[in-house]
């Protein structure tokens, strides 16, 4: 028998719409892909689960980039873990079975941890590809191009600077695939979602700073070596972690002739660059709730 959409309760219809919200970091379940990954062969881009066309392209493009990217995945989980640990949403449910790839409600609603974790997925990304490309672990790219800003009086540029013009591009192409497909989530969370991992493309840019190798008699540091390097990556967590607090509820709304997702209970202003964004409120987290997809505080 059929029924019409129509006929369906509204939960059927939440529950249908929100298994097609999050796709977008089902990626993250390539952390836990075997270490020797061995990429010999472009049909074995099609053996990765979980990714989109995209995806499979940038695999196929970079059969080398894929250890960079499961070595990335598996950053993403610890780094979240680490940075939430003493928090009472602690990331635990980033980690899914690869065969059933669904998020807890947590991840899966556009919630203000969803925001932090996209975030995070970019910049990890964007940060192990580029250092990667520094430490000459990726044939298809090297240290940074040295900047031609003539340099300080007491330094000159030297060294290796990691390479975030390298990283940043393929990086992105790869985690905003998702989001960019026609057919793959609601209008309002595609946007959520490709704005927050703008914010992680932003504090990885922040992120790259001058370092410096000393030299001269008897470490008297007369001259200088510098490259850009970037930070650690618990760094940028934690700079996330300062706009995870005071991210910005938006609603999804006209503006001028298309929808945008505008702040919620402010003046009306544009959505800063900087801030992070989220579209449904999260439970307090101190207690189990499944459907909320809270894991409660229990035993910590
Ligand atoms: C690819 O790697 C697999 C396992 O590592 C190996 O058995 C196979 O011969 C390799 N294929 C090519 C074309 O190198
Ligand atoms: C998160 O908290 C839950 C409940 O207290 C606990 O069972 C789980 O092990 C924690 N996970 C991590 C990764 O710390």
């Amino acid at each position: 028998m059929r029924s019409s959409p129509v006929a369906w309760p509204l939960g059927v219809l939440a529950a249908l719409l929100l298994s097609q919200l999050c796709s977008g970091i089902k990626w993250l379940t390539l952390s836990n892909s075997p270490v020797a990954l061995h990429f010999n062969h472009t049909q074995n881009c099609k053996l990765l689960p979980n990714l989109v066309p995209t995806q499979t392209q940038v695999c196929r493009a970079h059969p080398e980039s894929v250890k960079i990217i499961v070595q990335a995945a598996r950053e993403v989980k610890t780094t979240c873990q680490k940075t939430f640990a003493d928090m009472r949403w602690n990331c635990s449910s980033i980690e899914i079975p690869v065969e059933t790839p669904k998020y807890r409600p947590d991840l899966d609603r556009g919630t203000r941890e969803a925001a932090f974790v996209y975030a995070l997925s970019t910049a990890t990304l964007i940060h192990t590809i580029s250092k990667a490309c520094a430490a000459g672990d990726l044939k298809m790219c090297g240290c940074a191009n040295r900047p031609s800003d003539a340099p300080d009086p007491d330094f000159r540029w030297g060294g290796c600077g990691d390479n975030i013009n390298f990283g940043s591009p393929l990086a992105s192409r790869f985690v905003d695939a998702p989001m960019k497909m026609k057919r793959s989530s609601s209008h309002a969370n595609k946007l959520m979602h490709l704005h927050n991992s703008d914010v992680g493309r932003q504090a990885v840019r922040k992120a790259l700073v001058l370092k410096c190798k000393c030299h001269g008699v008897s470490g008297s540091c007369s001259v200088r070596t510098c490259w850009r390097g970037l930070q650690d990556l618990k760094e940028i967590a934690m700079d996330l972690k300062t706009r995870y607090l005071s991210a910005t509820k938006v609603v999804h709304r006209p503006m001028g002739t298309r929808k945008q997702l505008v702040p919620k209970d402010i003046d009306i202003r544009p959505v800063r660059e900087s801030e992070l964004v989220y579209l449904h409120s999260s439970p307090d987290f101190c207690s189990k709730n499944e459907k909320l997809g809270s894991v409660g505080t229990q035993d910590r």
